[in-house]
């Protein structure tokens, strides 16, 4: 099937892409616009290292069609670097040893991000919940839930 042109914007810059039909948002970012901090971990929406924010909404861009990114705002990890919340959240994860390979963390910090702005101060049950999302093989899980409390106390 023949390429279809989409717009998006991601982390405030337009973009048109040629994209094919079921091309995934995760390839068009990573290999078409070079935003390589989404990883590709399983491919099939259980590990959550591909997130991303699609206007808003915290999704697994291994999931979603390129396509049904035509017209929104997408935002990576490369786009927390100027955000208050997401140096908050980067000094917090340097800071309690959060990351190790670094594959989950991109997703970690977009996870993170999600909650921290619905919920501030949360408990740590509460940031057990809404990392649930997002698998990790290196950390055990509790030094980045002492990253998430640490931004959150900051
Ligand atoms: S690579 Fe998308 S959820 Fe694992
Ligand atoms: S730091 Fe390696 S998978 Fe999480």
């Amino acid at each position: 099937m023949a390429p279809v042109q989409i717009n998006l914007t991601v982390n405030g810059t337009a973009h048109q892409v040629d994209v094919h039909p079921m091309e995934r948002l995760l390839d068009v970012l990573r290999v078409k616009l070079d935003c390589t901090g989404c990883k590709e971990g399983c491919g099939e929406g259980e590990c959550g290292s591909c997130s991303v924010f699609l206007n808003g909404n915290l999704v697994n861009s291994c999931l979603v069609p390129a396509l049904q990114a035509d017209g929104a705002e997408v935002r990576t990890v490369e786009g927390l670097e100027h955000d208050p919340l997401g140096q908050r959240l980067q000094a917090g994860f340097r800071e309690c040893g959060g990351a190790q390979c670094g594959i989950c963390t991109p997703g970690m910090l977009l996870a993170a991000h999600h909650l921290l702005q619905h919920n501030p101060t949360p408990t740590l049950e509460e940031v057990r919940v809404g990392l649930s999302g997002n698998l990790c093989r290196c950390t055990g899980y509790m030094k980045i839930y002492d990253s998430v409390l640490k931004a959150a106390e900051s």
